[in-house]
C-alpha cells in the first residue's frame, strides 16, 4: 500500500475559468472554453468539510480566482474557519472592498516569469498588473509571495527578479516546474546547465527574501541538496497529502490532471480520499526512469508519474 496521509492537509480550488489573459505557458485552455465560476453552495459545503478533516491550508486558483463573483465571502468563510488561504493571480483590477478582505489572507502569489516585461511576456501576459499589485501590497496591508515558473527563457533573469523582490517586501518566490501547456507541450525546457546556475544562486542566496521550491521539481530540489527521506513527504503531495477540485466540484489528486481524461469520482472529500478507486491506483504508479536504480538521489527523489517521457535531466548530460 503506498503512503498517504489520513486526510489531505493542502486543497486546491479551481474558483472560476473566467481569465483576461491567455499566457502562452498556461496549463488550463481558459481561453477555449466556456467561462464557469464554482457553484457557490458546494464550495460552502466542501470548505466546512474541509475544515472538520483538519485540512491546515486552502488554496484559490483559476481561471483568475479575484474574478470569481463570491471571492469576498469565499475568503472570509476560510479565514473565519481559522485555515491558512493562499490566492495565486496574475494581477486584475481590485476594489477597496476586495482589498480589505484581501489583507487577511496569508499569501497572495503573484505569477511574475521575468523582471522586465519582455522577459515575462514570453510565457506570460498581464506583466504591469501583476506588478502594480506587488508594489500596492505594503500600503494595503497585503502579504504577497511571487509564483515563478522556471524555463530556459527566464531562467537566467532569475537574480534580478530577486532582486526585484527583496526590495518590494515580498515574503518569498515560489519556483514552479514547467510542466505541460494546454496543448500538452513542455515549452522552453531548463537544460541541466539551466538547473545548476539555478541551484547555485539559491545556496548562495542571503536576502530576506525566502526561496522555496514546488514539492515536485525533483530536479532542483536534488541539485539543491533537499533530501527528504519521508516516503509521504518526499516529492510530489497529489494525493499523498495534497488534492484538487475543478470548477464542476470534480476531485482530482492534481490540478494538472486534465479532468476530461479523468474518471475520479466522490461525493465528499474524505469518500474521495480513502474510496476513490482511480486515485488509489494513481498513488500505486511509481513509475520512474531505468538510470533510477543506479541513482545517488533515489533515496530521497521521486519523480512525477504524469510526466516521465524523456530520460532523467540530471542524467543525460
Ligand atoms: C493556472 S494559474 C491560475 C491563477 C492565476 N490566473 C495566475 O496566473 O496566477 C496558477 C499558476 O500556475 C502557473 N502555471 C500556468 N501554466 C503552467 C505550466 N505550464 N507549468 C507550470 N506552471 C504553470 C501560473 O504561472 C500560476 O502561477
Ligand atoms: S496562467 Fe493564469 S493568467 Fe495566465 S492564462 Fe492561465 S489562468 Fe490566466
Ligand atoms: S535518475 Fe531517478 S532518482 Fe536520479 S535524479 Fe533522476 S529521477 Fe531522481
Amino acid at each position: 500500500m503506498s503512503a498517504y496521509l489520513r486526510y489531505p492537509k493542502i486543497l486546491n480550488f479551481e474558483l472560476t475559468t473566467v481569465c483576461p489573459w491567455k499566457c502562452l505557458q498556461c496549463y488550463k485552455s481558459v481561453g477555449n472554453i466556456p467561462d464557469k465560476n464554482f457553484d457557490w453552495s458546494l464550495l460552502q459545503l466542501y470548505i466546512t468539510e474541509a475544515k472538520k478533516l483538519g485540512v491546515g491550508k486552502i488554496l484559490f486558483s483559476g481561471g483568475e480566482p479575484l474574478l470569481y463573483p463570491y471571492i469576498i465571502q469565499a475568503i472570509t468563510l476560510v479565514k473565519d474557519c481559522n485555515m491558512e488561504l493562499n490566492i495565486s493571480t496574475s494581477g486584475v483590477t481590485i476594489t477597496n472592498e476586495l482589498y480589505k478582505v484581501l489583507a487577511r489572507v496569508d499569501a497572495l502569489y503573484v505569477s511574475l516569469n521575468g523582471s522586465t516585461e519582455e522577459i515575462n511576456k514570453k510565457s506570460r501576459e498581464g506583466f504591469k498588473e501583476a506588478v502594480g499589485i506587488i508594489q500596492l501590497a505594503p500600503q494595503k496591508g497585503i502579504k504577497t509571495k511571487i509564483n515563478w515558473v522556471a524555463r530556459n527563457d527566464n531562467v537566467y533573469d532569475f537574480p534580478q527578479l530577486y532582486d526585484f523582490a527583496e526590495k518590494m517586501g515580498v515574503g518569498a518566490i515560489d519556483i514552479l516546474k514547467n510542466k505541460p501547456n494546454a496543448s500538452d507541450v513542455i515549452d522552453s525546457h531548463l537544460s541541466y546547465k539551466d538547473i545548476v546556475f539555478l541551484a547555485n544562486f539559491i545556496k548562495e542566496h542571503k536576502g530576506r527574501t525566502q526561496i522555496n521550491i514546488e514539492s515536485c521539481f525533483y530536479e532542483l530540489k536534488n541539485l539543491c541538496g533537499i533530501k527528504i527521506r519521508n516516503p509521504i513527504m518526499k516529492g510530489c503531495s497529489a494525493g499523498r497529502y495534497s488534492m484538487s477540485v475543478d470548477v464542476n466540484g470534480h476531485m482530482l489528486p492534481c490540478t494538472h490532471i486534465k479532468t476530461r481524461d479523468s474518471d475520479y469520482k466522490g461525493s465528499s472529500l474524505a469518500e474521495f480520499w480513502h474510496k476513490d478507486k482511480a486515485l488509489n491506483q494513481f498513488r500505486q504508479n511509481n513509475k520512474k526512469y531505468n538510470e533510477c536504480n543506479d541513482c545517488e538521489f533515489l533515496e530521497w527523489c521521486k519523480p512525477c508519474v504524469l510526466n516521465i517521457d524523456r530520460r532523467c535531466i540530471l542524467k543525460s548530460t
